[in-house]
């Protein structure tokens, strides 16, 4: 028993007393009989360390410690177990960092975090023989890495499809039903308090791409990759691609999509991407609205498995972050065992694993150019695309009223290589008629 333990407990720091730390309380309380039925012990929450001691957070502390000093904390014999959750890079490195060195297991929800600073964090914990663990940093409240590291160990994992932000698909999801510009929905979700009022990580995609490149490192033992993850955002999307997706037969989502491509040979590239795709509606991901998340993994043994639940939020996040309290609580409890590998493969099968180029990845794609109404312009689009080998399946001109200048002309591909596409854009996009950059949306029909 560490020297935390106070009959037979296990001791918990808290850093970060906002809104998910507020939940962690609340669960550590409410289900306190629930999670001693279920470990055999009781988690203690000793100490909490925030700056802002003002805050009334709604919860009673009782005996719990509070003050702005995480140092003290950290060094705190009584704790055994240091929850991070204040985010943001340097501060939370160093504190995390630092609980290693005084022998603590960390907790934390950081993606932004891990996805950036993974190699040094996690090599740490493996060094010290400690764990760090983050089931909240993807999927808020779904279990989706521990299904991944537990549920399906025994898989060779192929595809792992995720709506991997809530904002971002509150906005598609708003956008598609009201038919609304992307601006007016935003501030929508600005006011409800989805959005943060700096919503640039969700909106362009990176938050996404942070929680992908976690996915992506668990399913297929490859380093994480977040600077090589091809990111796009939602922004730039019109109402119109909402309602020529919907006659189409598809709807417009923000996806990660992370691939692993094996040759004959035992080879493995890696495919990793974040982007706005069109779906098919009938698909269960197609069918995740508002502020929900879904994750989609396919395993050679199991096949497809769905994870669904909410993306973020007090209770829901602190539903992931006290589950992964309990694992390292048993681990401690059961000394000896060592601790569990937390990207799932064993820290020295996580090695770098080429990335799949862009120009290779094929797939069906929208295209809405923006041309002049003009004689001609139609057949030099689709002629560009021919050029280039891009098969079109549908080509739709809309009329935008009488003394609109430009029209827009949307196409619907074959599926076509990325390298094709791009050279058939370039030269679409030279045309004297063609007047905006065009709009592509790749489409993902095997979901
Ligand atoms: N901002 C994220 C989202 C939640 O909108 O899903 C935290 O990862």
């Amino acid at each position: 028993m560490g020297a935390g333990s106070q009959h037979g407990s296990i001791g918990v720091g808290l850093i970060g007393f906002g809104t998910i730390g507020t939940g962690v309380v609340k669960v550590l309380r409410d289900n306190a009989t629930e999670i001693e039925q279920r470990l055999g012990f009781p988690l203690r929450l000793v100490r909490i360390a925030d700056l802002d001691l003002e805050t009334d957070r709604g919860v009673a502390l009782d005996e719990i410690h509070f003050d702005a000093d995480a140092k003290a904390l950290i060094a705190d014999p009584n704790v055994q177990i240091v929850i991070e959750l204040i985010g943001g890079y340097d501060v939370p490195r160093k504190f995390i960092l630092e609980a290693f060195a005084a022998g603590k297991h960390v907790v934390t929800a950081n993606k932004a975090l891990l996805a950036l600073h993974g190699r040094e964090i996690f090599g740490a914990a493996a060094a010290a023989g400690l764990d760090i663990a983050f089931e909240a940093a993807v999927g808020g409240g779904i279990p989706i890495l521990r299904s991944l590291r537990e549920g399906l160990a025994a898989n060779q994992i192929q595809k792992v499809l995720g709506i991997l932000n809530g904002t971002t698909n509150y906005v598609l999801t708003e956008m598609e039903s009201t038919g609304e510009d992307f601006e007016v929905v935003l501030k929508r979700a600005q006011e409800l308090g989805y959005a943060e009022a700096d919503p640039t990580f969700d909106v362009d995609g990176i938050d996404a791409a942070h929680k992908l490149a976690l996915l992506t490192a668990m399913a297929y033992g490859a380093e994480l990759t977040f600077e090589e993850i091809p990111t796009e955002g939602i922004r730039g999307l019109l109402p119109l691609d909402f309602e020529l997706a919907a006659e189409f037969g598809y709807r417009i989502k923000l996806l990660g999509v992370a691939k692993c491509h094996r040759g004959a040979d035992g080879s493995e590239r890696i495919e990793a991407r974040v982007q706005p795709t069109m779906v098919p509606a009938s698909s269960m991901l197609a069918n995740v609205d508002g502020a929900m998340n879904a994750v989609e993994v396919l395993g050679n043994a199991v096949g497809p498995t769905l994870y669904y639940g909410a993306g973020a939020g007090e209770m829901p996040t602190a539903s992931a972050v006290v589950a992964d309290l309990m694992e390292i609580a048993r681990e401690i409890q059961r000394s000896g065992a060592g601790p569990v590998a937390p990207l799932s493969y064993l820290p020295e099968h996580i090695v770098p694993k080429p990335v799949i180029p862009e120009s290779e990845v094929a797939a069906r794609a929208y295209l809405r150019f923006t041309a002049r109404d003009e004689p001609g312009v139609l057949s030099r689009i689709t002629g560009a695309l021919g050029e280039e080998g891009v098969g079109i399946a549908s080509v739709v001109q809309r009329e935008t009223g009488t003394g609109a200048a430009t029209v827009p002309v949307i196409v619907l591909t074959h599926v076509a290589s990325e390298a094709a596409l791009t050279a058939a854009l370039a030269k679409i996009e030279a045309l004297a008629e063609v007047t905006e950059s065009p709009r592509v949306i790749r489409i993902e029909e095997d979901v």
